[in-house]
C-alpha cells in the first residue's frame, strides 16, 4: 500500500515525537502503534434508536469497519444525529427536519477534520442524512464512500401490501367517519414490520437512490432491505472499497460533476421520486460547486418519461423494487435510452458503462419497471411551475396526482396546525385550493413538510377535488395536487403572503403554471398594508438557521 500518499492528514495528526500526546489518547482506547502508522478514516453512521430508519446504521458502520481494516486502514467509528420524520410529522419537532440536514453535513465535516483523518465512510438512512452526507462529502472533498442503510421491509394486513403512508392516510380516513379506530389500529400495528426507511419512493429511499446515480455509493447497494444480509455484506464492501479511492485519489467533486447531476434528475423524473430530492440536489450542487438550478429539473423532466411504478403514485415499494434488479435495473433502461451519461466515474474507480459490465441482472417485470419506449407517464414525474403567485419557482409530483389543473377559491392558513384542524373538521370543501404559508425555511423556520394534512385531505376523499399550496415542503409519502417549495416565501413577502381567502388560484401543470388571479393594483394595495412578522424563535438553533437560510428554489442552502 502507498501509505505515504494516502495518510498525509492522519500522519501529520498522530505522526513524530511532538504528536505523543494525540497518540496517548488512542493507546487508551485500544490503539497500537502499528494501527497509529496506518492510514486513518472516520465512519459516520447517522445513528439513534428513536425510530426505525436508523437503529442498525452502528452494526453497518461496524461491518464497514471490517471492510476498512482488512485493506490495513485504521478507522473510528462516531454517530451524527438524525431526526425521525415520520415522527416528527405534524410537530414542532419538524422544524428540525431539514435544519438536522445542515447539522449532520457539519458534523461530518468537524469529526473528519477534527481528528485529522485521511477520509469518510458514511452510513445514512432516515431523509436527511443522505443529502447531508452527500453534502459534508463534497465539502470536505476527502476519499468518501457512502452506503444507504436501507428500507423496511413491506408492511402487511391481511394480505394487502401497507406501509407508513396507509397509517397517515388513515387518520384522516378516521376523521371522516370512513374507517373505525380499530381499523385504523391494525393498519398502525402492521405498516412497518422491521428497522429500515419508509418503503415506498419517498425520501429516504428516493435519495438512496441518488446516493448511487450520483457515483457516491456501491452500485447495488441502495435498494437492499435494512434486514437483509446482503445489506450487511455491502457495508463490508463499502469499507473494503476504501483502499482503492484512497489509492486511486478520487475525490468526491471528480464524481459529483455536472453531468453526474444530470444523471440524479434523469433517475429521479424516471422514478417518480420525491420533490425533496430538487432541495437535496440543488443542496449538494451547491457544496460540489456545481451550477444547477432549476431549469435544470424543467429541461430533463421534459424529455425524461416515467417508468417506474413505486408508491406513493404508484403501487411498488423499495423492497419490490430491489426483487426485480434495483437501482441498476431502471439505469439500465435509461443508459439504453441514451438518457444516462455513462461515462461518468464511480466510487469504484470504474466508470457507469463499466460498473454495468459487471452487473448481472434479475429478470425484468414491466409492473415495477418498463422500457422508456412504454411508459407508465409520458413525462417526468416533478414539475417545476413558476407564476404570478410563485415568481421563482414551486415543486408539484404530478405522477402523484390524478388531476394536473384547478381552479379554485383559496382557503388561506399561517401554518400547518390550523390547517390540519380545518380539513380534519370537514372545513375545507370540494374546489378549494388550500394555502399554507409561513412554513417556509426562514418563516417556519425549517420547512416543515405537510403530509398531515396531505393524507388528512386523501383519506377524507378530496384528493381529486382539493388542491394545496405552500411554501413548506411535502413528505415523499404525499400525493394529490399539492405544491409546495413556493419561492419567495410569505415571511420574506412573497405573494403567498398576499393572498386572501377566496382568491382565486389556477394551476395548470401542463403548462408549468401557478397563478394568483387578482389585479396588480390590489396585489399593490395589500403589499403596502402587509405587516413584516416578527421571527418565531429569538434564540437557539431554529433562530440561528432562520438568519441563515436562503430559498427554496437554491436547496435552502446556509448563505
Ligand atoms: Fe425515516 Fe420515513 S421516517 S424514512
Amino acid at each position: 500500500m502507498a501509505e505515504s500518499k494516502i495518510n498525509q492528514i492522519s500522519k501529520a495528526f498522530y505522526g513524530g515525537v511532538y504528536k505523543a500526546p494525540n497518540r496517548g489518547y488512542l493507546k487508551a482506547i485500544g490503539k497500537s502503534d502499528e494501527d497509529l502508522r496506518k492510514p486513518m478514516v472516520g465512519i459516520g453512521a447517522a445513528w439513534s434508536e428513536t425510530g426505525p430508519c436508523n437503529i442498525h446504521t452502528l452494526m453497518l458502520g461496524r461491518q464497514a469497519a471490517k471492510g476498512v481494516a482488512a485493506n490495513g486502514i485504521t478507522s473510528f467509528l462516531f454517530a451524527t444525529p438524525v431526526v425521525i420524520d415520520g415522527i416528527a410529522m405534524g410537530s414542532e419537532g419538524m422544524k428540525y427536519s431539514l435544519v438536522s440536514r445542515e447539522v449532520i453535513a457539519d458534523t461530518v465535516e468537524m469529526m473528519i477534520k477534527s481528528n485529522g483523518y485521511d477520509g469518510f465512510v458514511g452510513i445514512s438512512g432516515c431523509d436527511k442524512t443522505s443529502p447531508a452526507m452527500m453534502m459534508a462529502m463534497a465539502r470536505m472533498n476527502l476519499p468518501s464512500i457512502l452506503l444507504y442503510g436501507g428500507t423496511t421491509l413491506n408492511g402487511n394486513l391481511r394480505g394487502e401490501k401497507i406501509t407508513m403512508q396507509e397509517i397517515f392516510e388513515g387518520v384522516g380516513s378516521y376523521s371522516s367517519g370512513k374507517m373505525s379506530i380499530k381499523e385504523l389500529k391494525e393498519i398502525e400495528d402492521n405498516a412497518i414490520p422491521s428497522a429500515g426507511t419508509c418503503a415506498g419512493l419517498y425520501t429516504a429511499n428516493t435519495m438512496g437512490m441518488m446516493t448511487e446515480v450520483l457515483g457516491l455509493a456501491l452500485p447495488g447497494s441502495a435498494s437492499i432491505p435494512a434486514v437483509d444480509g446482503g445489506k450487511s455484506d455491502y457495508a463490508y464492501r463499502t469499507g473494503e472499497a476504501m483502499l482503492t479511492i484512497m489509492e486511486n485519489g478520487i475525490k468526491p467533486r471528480d464524481i459529483l460533476t455536472y453531468e453526474a447531476f444530470e444523471n440524479a434528475i434523469t433517475v429521479l423524473m424516471a422514478s417518480g421520486g420525491s420533490t425533496n430530492a430538487v432541495l437535496h440536489l440543488l443542496a449538494i450542487a451547491h457544496e460540489a460547486s456545481v451550477k444547477l438550478t432549476l431549469d435544470d429539473f424543467t429541461r430533463i423532466g421534459g424529455k425524461t418519461a416515467e417508468i417506474v411504478n413505486m408508491k406513493p403514485g404508484g403501487s411498488f415499494t423499495m423492497e419490490d423494487l430491489n426483487n426485480y434488479g434495483g437501482v441498476p435495473l431502471i439505469m439500465k433502461k435509461l443508459i439504453k435510452a441514451n438518457l444516462i451519461n455513462s461515462d461518468q466515474i464511480t466510487v469504484t474507480g470504474k466508470t457507469i458503462k463499466e460498473n454495468f459490465e459487471g452487473i448481472k441482472m434479475a429478470e425484468d417485470n414491466p409492473d415495477i419497471v418498463r422500457d422508456v419506449k412504454k411508459p407508465f407517464h409520458n413525462a417526468g414525474g416533478i414539475h417545476i411551475l413558476k407564476g404570478s403567485l410563485a415568481p421563482e419557482g414551486a415543486v408539484i409530483k404530478a405522477s402523484a396526482s390524478g388531476i394536473l389543473s384547478h381552479k379554485g377559491p383559496a382557503v388561506v392558513f399561517d401554518s400547518e396546525q390550523e390547517a390540519f384542524a380545518a380539513v380534519t373538521k370537514g372545513k375545507v370543501k370540494k374546489g378549494d385550493v388550500v394555502i399554507i404559508r409561513y412554513e417556509g425555511p426562514k418563516g417556519g423556520p425549517g420547512m416543515r413538510e405537510m403530509l398531515s394534512v396531505t393524507a388528512a385531505i386523501i383519506g377524507r376523499g378530496l384528493g381529486e377535488s382539493v388542491a394545496l399550496v405552500t411554501d413548506g415542503r411535502f413528505s415523499g409519502a404525499t400525493r394529490g395536487l399539492m405544491i409546495g417549495h413556493v419561492t419567495p416565501e410569505a415571511y420574506v413577502g412573497g405573494p403567498i403572503a398576499l393572498v386572501k381567502d377566496g382568491d382565486m388560484i389556477s394551476i395548470d401543470v401542463a403548462k408549468d403554471r401557478l397563478d394568483l388571479n387578482v389585479s396588480s393594483g390590489e396585489l399593490e394595495k395589500r403589499r403596502q398594508a402587509l405587516k413584516p412578522r416578527a421571527p418565531l424563535y429569538t434564540t437557539g438553533l431554529l433562530s440561528h438557521y432562520a438568519k441563515l437560510v436562503t430559498d427554496a428554489s437554491h436547496g435552502a442552502v446556509l448563505s
